[in-house]
Parts: C-alpha cells; structure tokens; sequence
C-alpha cells in the first residue's frame, strides 16, 4: 500500500514558525515519524511539501494508479483554494485532512475549509500526532475495502 503525504505552504517554516500554534519540531521530523508509522503498518509513504497551488494540484493529479490514498495539510490554501478542493475530488483516492492547529480555536477565516468537504475526514489540533492517526485511519479503510473486493 502508497500514501502520498501532502503538506502546502510554509509547512516547510515548522519548528521556527510561531512554535506556540505549531509546536517546536520541524516538517522534517514529523514526516520521518509518519514514514516510520508506516514501516510498521507495511505501509509506504511518500512525503512531499511545496508552497505552490499548482504544484500540489498536478501532484494530486499524478497520484492516480501511483498511491492508494492521501493526506493532505493544505495549509493556507484549507481557506481559499477550489482548485485543491477539485483536485482532490477528481483524483478520486480517498483523503483525509489534517491540521496542526485547532483551526476552529483561530480566526474566523480558519473555519471554514474548502478541501475538508471532499476528503472523508478531518484531524486537526493534534500536532504531528495528527498525521500518525490519518495514517492509521487511512490504513485500515483501505484494508477493509481490500478485503471487501477479495
Ligand atoms: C494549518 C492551519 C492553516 O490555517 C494555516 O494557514 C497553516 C497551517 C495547520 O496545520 O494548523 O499554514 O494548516
């Protein structure tokens, strides 16, 4: 099994930016987690950052036929991006999204999330922690659907 783990923009600034919201460890060893959480579920997971929509969006586009499922922390562009939100639904691998932050505990603007609607879940305010449960989530649908088709 291949997740693809998808993380938007200035998610690269972790461990430096406002470590109060988003803790003190950077994108890189949070991911090393998930890629480690994984090992032991028998699980593959690739782990890709970029500050670009568009970048993300043909990412997503390539996923098809290459991974089984996504996480995706789209980071800003939760709030303002369709064309994440289209991306996700037209690949048609199954999503779950994930937030470092408690984004209903923020501004108002952090509400609302164009991408959640087209994911089948959402983790948020959990830190790091967050990605570890998406995987684990993600996993055992997958598994279940697997077993279902046999
Ligand atoms: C974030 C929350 C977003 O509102 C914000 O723009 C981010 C990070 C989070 O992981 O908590 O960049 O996605």
């Amino acid at each position: 099994m291949n997740i693809l783990v998808l993380n938007g923009p200035n998610l690269h600034l972790l461990g430096n930016r406002e470590p109060d919201i988003y803790g003190d460890a950077g994108l890189d060893r949070i991911m090393e987690r998930v890629v480690a959480h994984g090992k032991k579920l028998g699980v593959e997971v690739d782990a890709f950052q970029s500050n670009e929509e568009g970048v993300l969006v043909t990412r997503i586009g390539e996923s098809e036929g290459r991974y089984d499922g996504l996480i995706v922390n789209p980071a800003a562009y939760t709030h303002t991006s369709v064309a994440l939100r289209d991306a996700i639904r037209a690949c048609g691998l199954p999503c779950i999204e994930v937030h470092l932050s408690n984004t209903l505990a923020r501004e108002p603007f952090r509400h609302v999330s164009l991408t959640a609607p087209v994911c089948i879940g959402q983790i948020t305010g959990l830190g790091g922690h967050g990605y570890v449960l998406a995987l684990d989530a993600l996993t055992e649908r997958l598994q279940k659907a697997k077993e279902r088709e046999q």
